[in-house]
């Protein structure tokens, strides 16, 4: 599978404040965000960003709050110019575009997903489905089979004709998701899209996503401060800090190779059997294996695997990608896997 670029951030900053470039220089002499407010009076946004989101994967910003992770997807739509950098959509640097270019980059390379479901009260399901399409100058029957159909395929079957105000928060933010499909932009922006449901709902709505990404393959750029929600959506991690990217990578690299003690603790209590794949942990297949104590999926979790084997060590499994013979787990690189070993290891020193 060839992989192609659809965003590229390439050193970007942001800094709020009078004076901007002043404040620039400072960072780029080193200057940190505590320092910075405090000795400068402005506030470090983030701090040469470099990230490139592959199209058609679920890219996944996470960090605390005030990491920045807002401030970068806006830039992604220019709804803020950065102090200094390089972004580019398909190629094409969007700081060099014009009113025109930018009004179609926005309306119809992109939709937006937002917490707050944003929808208008006065308008039906169907017409807030409807509402890029619409803003685009199509009117009800133009896009009405195409919103009928996205509203069926999120499960608001029936429920066209009704008002926000008349859903539940999860069928609200359902309709926030037939809306982005209904614009049929190829890049979804989602800022905490998630974060206001209620466990369940969050969880049915994250499988949502998923299903249909199989089926769409939209480039989409996640933001949340979930631990779990991240692992589970991203393709592309990117773990921020106080506006700077600390790590960025496969999620199950980055648990199995976390590369700071914010990481660490961050991914301290996480369920990693339940989140570590076989193919994270298999060796590559060894031509003298023969005995082993069945076949295992290289997705499967741990966690199933951990059932399989009963809890004997002893045991090793065939790892099998499409009926082919892939590589083997042993039971014993599984228990060690689930140790959070490097990390903490790498911080115990540190603490000696
Ligand atoms: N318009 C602004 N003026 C000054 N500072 C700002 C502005 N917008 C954001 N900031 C600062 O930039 C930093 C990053 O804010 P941002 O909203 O991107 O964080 P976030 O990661 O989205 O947080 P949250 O999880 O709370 O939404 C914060 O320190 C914030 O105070
Ligand atoms: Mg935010």
């Amino acid at each position: 599978m060839t992989k192609n670029v659809k965003i590229s951030i390439k050193n970007l900053y942001k800094i709020f404040g009078p004076t901007p470039d002043v404040g620039l220089e400072y960072v780029r002499r080193g200057m940190d965000k505590a320092e910075l407010l405090e000795k400068q009076n402005h506030v470090l946004g983030l701090r040469d960003i470099n990230v490139d989101m592959q199209d058609g994967e679920i890219t996944v910003i996470m960090g605390l709050s005030g990491s920045g992770k807002s401030t970068l997807i806006r830039h992604l739509n220019r709804l803020i110019e950065p102090t200094d950098g390089e972004i580019r959509i398909d190629g094409e640097d969007i700081m060099g575009y014009n009113e025109q270019q930018l009004r179609t980059l926005r309306r119809e390379r992109m939709s937006m997903v937002f917490q707050k479901f944003a929808l208008l009260p006065h308008k039906t399901v169907l017409e807030n489905a409807g509402m890029a399409k619409n803003i685009r100058g199509y009117t009800t029957s133009d896009f009405e089979a195409d919103a009928r159909k996205w509203l069926a395929r999120v499960g608001l079957e029936g429920n066209e004709n009704q008002y926000p105000h008349e859903l539940s928060g999860g069928m609200q933010q359902r309709v926030g998701i037939a809306r982005a499909l209904v614009s049929d932009a190829p890049i979804m922006l989602m800022d905490e899209a998630f974060s206001a449901l209620d466990p369940l709902i969050r969880s049915d709505m994250q499988d949502l996503l998923l299903e249909l990404q199989e089926e769409l393959q939209k480039t989409i750029v996640f933001i949340t401060h979930d631990l779990d929600e991240a692992l589970k959506l991203a393709d592309h991690l990117v773990i921020l800090k106080d506006g700077e990217v600390v790590q960025q990578g496969d999620p199950q690299e980055i648990l199995l190779n976390p590369g700071d003690p914010y990481i660490v603790d961050f991914i301290s209590d996480i369920n990693r059997a339940r989140v570590l794949r076989v193919r994270s942990v298999m060796a590559q297949r060894d031509n003298g294996d023969t005995s082993f104590a069945g076949d295992i999926s290289e997705n499967d979790n741990l966690e199933s695997v951990l059932l399989k084997s009963e809890g004997d060590m002893t045991l090793r499994f065939r790892v099998v990608r499409d009926g082919e013979h892939i590589g083997t787990l042993q039971m014993t690189d599984l228990a060690r896997a689930l140790v959070p070993t490097a990390a903490s290891t790498e911080r115990n020193k540190n603490a000696a």
